[in-house]
Order: C-alpha cells, then sequence, then structure tokens
C-alpha cells in the first residue's frame, strides 16, 4: 500500500496543500496573498481571513491533480507553528476535522523542521539527496538557523539569529529603498545587474555584526544601511533612485557576508562535509553563488532544493507528515498550533 499524505501549509501568507505519494510529489499547488503588498508587509487579521476563503479550493485543487481522492488519504499533515496564530489555527482547524472525518492519522508538523526536509522531497526531476549528516543554513523570513541534520528526524539547532530574521533584513532594507514587499527579490535582481555591469565594491562599508559564537544578527546592517542612506539622500534627492542597484549590491553583500562566515565557521566547527541550504532566501542568486563557492573550496557538497521547495510551500510539510508517520508520531485531535515553538 503507498504511504499517500496530504499536506496543509499555513502558518504565514501562503495557503499551501500537496500530496506526496510514498514521499514523492504529485501536487504541489500555493495560493499567495497579494492583498499584503500594499500595507508593506504581512497583516495577520488579512491573512487568516485569506486562508479561510481558499483553503477549500487549494486542497481540492491538490487532490484533484494528484488524481486523488480524500478516502485514498494515509495521513493528514498540517503546520502546528511556529506562525501566525490566527493563519496557523485556519489550517489546523481545516486539518483536523478532515482527519476525524476521514479517521486518518493527524501529523503537526514543524515548519522550521520543515524547510530542512525540503532536501528529501522529491518529484519527477532527478536530484541528489543527503545520505549522511549535513550541516543546513535555514534562511526565510521568519526564522535564520544553523541546524546539525543527523538525518530527517533527528536534527539539532546550533545557532540562530538573535534579532531579524536574514529574509526580514532584505526586506526590510528594500523598504527604505522604497521597493513593495517582499522587497528580498527584487534587491537580488538589482544586485545582479550590477555585477553584470561590473560593479564588485559596495557603496559605502558596512559593519560587521559581532556575534559569539555562530549566533547571528542583522538588526545592526539594517541600521547601519538605514543611517548610511538617509544621511546621503537629505543631500541629494535623486541618491536612491541614481545609485539603486549598487545600493542593493551592499546591503546583499554585507548580509550574505555574515551568513557565510558564520556557516563557514559552524562547518569547520561540526568537522561536517555537507552543506544544506533552504528557506525562501535560499532563492538569492549571490548566497548560492557565494555558499558555491565555498563549498568547492573547500571539498564540501552542497545541497539547494528547487525554489518551489524553499519558501514556504505544503511539499516540506507533507514530508515531515511522512517521517512522522513512519515513526507512529500522530498528533491527537486536540492538538492546537502554537505561534512560537520550545
Ligand atoms: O521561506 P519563505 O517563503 O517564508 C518564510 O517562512 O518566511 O521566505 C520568504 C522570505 C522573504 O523575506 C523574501 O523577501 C525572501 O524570502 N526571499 C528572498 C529572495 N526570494 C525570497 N530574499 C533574497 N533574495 C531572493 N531572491
Ligand atoms: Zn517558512
Amino acid at each position: 500500500m503507498p504511504v499517500i499524505i496530504l499536506g496543509i501549509e499555513s502558518s504565514c501568507d501562503e495557503t499551501a496543500a500537496a500530496v506526496l505519494v510514498d514521499g514523492v510529489v504529485v501536487s504541489n499547488v500555493i495560493a499567495s496573498q497579494e492583498v499584503h503588498a500594499q500595507w508593506g508587509g504581512v497583516v495577520p487579521e488579512l491573512a487568516s481571513r485569506a486562508h479561510q476563503e481558499r483553503i477549500v479550493g487549494v486542497v481540492q485543487e491538490a487532490l484533484a491533480t494528484a488524481d486523488l481522492r480524500k478516502e485514498d488519504l494515509s495521513g493528514i499533515a498540517f503546520t502546528s507553528g511556529p506562525g501566525l496564530i490566527g493563519a496557523l489555527l485556519v489550517g489546523a482547524c481545516f486539518a483536523r476535522s478532515m482527519a476525524q472525518a476521514l479517521n486518518v492519522p493527524l501529523l503537526a508538523v514543524d515548519h522550521v523542521q520543515a524547510h530542512v526536509l525540503a532536501h528529501w522531497v522529491r518529484d519527477a526531476q532527478p536530484r541528489s539527496i543527503p545520505d549522511g549528516p549535513l550541516l543546513n543554513l535555514t534562511v526565510s523570513g521568519g526564522h535564520t538557523q544553523l541546524v546539525v541534520v543527523n538525518a530527517p528526524t533527528d536534527m539539532q539547532v546550533i545557532g540562530s539569529t538573535l534579532d531579524d530574521a536574514a529574509g526580514e533584513a532584505f526586506d526590510k532594507g528594500a523598504k527604505v529603498l522604497g521597493l513593495p514587499y517582499p522587497g528580498g527579490p527584487l534587491i537580488d535582481r538589482y544586485a545582479r545587474a550590477h555585477i553584470a555591469g561590473g560593479g564588485s565594491e559596495p557603496l559605502f562599508p558596512m559593519p560587521t555584526p559581532v556575534v559569539p559564537g555562530i549566533d547571528m544578527s542583522f538588526s545592526g546592517i539594517k541600521t547601519a544601511f538605514h543611517q548610511a542612506l538617509r544621511k546621503r539622500a537629505t543631500a541629494d534627492g535623486s541618491y536612491i533612485t541614481d545609485h539603486l542597484p549598487a545600493l542593493c549590491f551592499t546591503l546583499q553583500e554585507a548580509i550574505i557576508d555574515h551568513l557565510a562566515s558564520k556557516t563557514s565557521r559552524a562547518m569547520r566547527e561540526q568537522g561536517l562535509r555537507a552543506l544544506g541550504l533552504a528557506g525562501g532566501v535560499a532563492a538569492n542568486s549571490g548566497l548560492r553563488d557565494r555558499l558555491g563557492l565555498l563549498c568547492a573550496q573547500e571539498g564540501w557538497d552542497l545541497f539547494v532544493p528547487p525554489i518551489a521547495y524553499c519558501t514556504d510551500n505544503a511539499a516540506m510539510i507533507a514530508m515531515g507528515g511522512h517521517f512522522l508517520l513512519e515513526q507512529g508520531r500522530c498528533a491527537g485531535l486536540d492538538v492546537v498550533p502554537k505561534p512560537r515553538m520550545a
């Protein structure tokens, strides 16, 4: 009998559902919530409402694309946290009701761990899957962690950001440049244009965050960027428009320098030879290039899942459910989502 898992993701501003058959994606549906762009960030109340409106359609589409009926499901996985509590509740209530109605196991998946599990998600496109321990750099809009992954079901966080997440640093930097939310992809695009035009130096010096061990911090980078910009833009009204690609490059390099230096240190300290990159910021071309170079120099293997499994998605949640079911770690129907995990 194949193991067929429906995954449901609703922790932030994507309503997503995916079906995995024996760990292989057969459908992966995402409805992004454009409503937040006009507010410059995710508005929790609007996110909950949008999840309510879309969840039925998204789940139906995932099952239809997979050409499966709900009665075929072996289990239902959902994001149990961390995330926006109202948004999480929509997915949790839906998953609980569906599991009860179908009398199938309910699987409560940690969203940040699921980002790491993206490495094990398989689809029609062949790619190599980690087969030994690795260090994973998980970078998204809400999380920035270095995680030692011994196996999909055995991982330990060894370093985290002490303040903003890396994606937040991109988005907040983009906001002061007048770019729409989420600004990360735009910073990437402008920085790439700057490099393509031969640019390789930052416009002004940026600070190196001083944080003990392999923890990280991005608030100093954000503040320094903001202050340097304010000073120059006050003196010259068209400063930002005239220097946009170079400014994006300056911010991006500062964020990447910090991530790469902590990652490199953690790899050495842990004596690991495989590095994984996951989370929405894994889409950043500068970060991928820098880590690619580092791994090539050191002879380390680098694993980066396809972008569709890096940004928030339900395939990674279904993958988490698959592993939980394998271990018999099912949730009770009284399980409640948590905005923060312990
Ligand atoms: O993983 P994700 O979809 O959602 C969270 O769990 O937060 O990550 C979204 C974050 C946003 O901050 C977005 O700006 C950032 O990932 N992001 C990028 C790029 N693509 C997405 N940041 C930099 N460069 C990119 N190409
Ligand atoms: Zn996420």
